[in-house]
């Protein structure tokens, strides 16, 4: 549906009765060749059309970037309710940002806050970039290339990240479509928990008293939870399915890293 409607040049949101329409020839070659194109080269449908949604809100991807899909937009969408309370927020972090969909949803729902997102790839920060224009939050969103933190910005209010987190050996037996994605935004060493370890140790001097760790481990969770015994993580549900997101506060990181 996604790729016909692009074809066609159609609004996602088109009217049920609209899909009845006839089309001509013209529009059925158009739909032909860009599904043709999914089937042949495995690229996922999100970089042949440059387009994906994560929160509700557009952005543009290619290969640069990992394809939007984390259930972290459902929590930021709930502005991290119910664990963030009453707590005001005025400064957020987005650990590995690619696209920036993260960060720039942050600053979509907390009007109020500034946000900072890093990246080590140049590549990824220039798609960044283009979202932080196209949603006009140059004013709030500030990109930096850098490995996790971002020097001397600290402290935030709340961190969140989808890092890399798959294993070596898992990453080479995946589908073409993910052979598609930049290796940097998936891979993290042989127990995909590289980048992990380094956003837990720096946790408590990035976070102000209170801030919320958020973080995405997807099918790892259970190596992570075995790995960090001594850490009392809260892991999320999420009604519109997902799984491996923790959430620690800088007072369990502080007593357990
Ligand atoms: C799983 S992707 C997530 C992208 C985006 N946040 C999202 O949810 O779609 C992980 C991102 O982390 C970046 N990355 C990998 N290692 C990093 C590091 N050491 N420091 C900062 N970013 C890193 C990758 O370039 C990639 O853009």
């Amino acid at each position: 549906m996604f790729l016909v409607l692009h074809a066609l040049g159609w609004s996602y949101d088109i009217a049920a009765e609209a899909l009845e329409a006839p089309l001509d020839a013209a529009q059925r070659d158009a739909v032909e060749a860009l599904v043709r194109a999914r089937i042949e080269t495995r690229r996922p449908a999100a970089y042949l059309t440059g387009r994906m949604w994560f929160a509700g809100l557009e952005f543009a991807v290619d290969e640069r970037v990992l394809v939007p899909r984390s259930p972290l937009a459902e929590l930021i969408a709930a502005r991290f309710e119910p664990w963030r309370g009453a707590r005001p927020v005025a400064r957020l972090l987005d650990i590995g940002t690619g696209s920036g969909c993260i960060a720039i949803a942050c600053a979509h729902f907390f009007p109020e806050a500034n946000v900072e997102a890093s990246d080590i790839s140049a590549d990824a920060l220039a798609v960044a970039a283009t979202n932080v224009a196209r949603h006009r939050m140059a004013g709030r969103v500030t990109l930096h290339e850098a490995d996790l933190y971002p020097p001397a910005a600290a402290p935030y209010d709340i961190i969140v990240s989808n890092p890399p987190y798959v294993p070596r050996a898992v990453w080479r037996a995946l589908p073409p479509e993910y052979q598609a994605e930049p290796g940097l935004g998936l891979v993290a060493g042989d127990d995909g928990m590289s980048c992990l370890e380094g956003i837990l140790a720096g946790a408590p001097a990035a976070l102000a008293p209170g801030g919320l760790l958020v973080v995405e481990v997807g099918e790892i969770w259970a190596e992570v939870a075995a790995r960090y015994p001594q850490l009392p993580f809260t892991w999320l549900e999420f009604a519109h399915g997902g799984e491996g997101v923790f959430l620690l506060t800088r007072e369990d990181l502080v007593a357990g890293v």
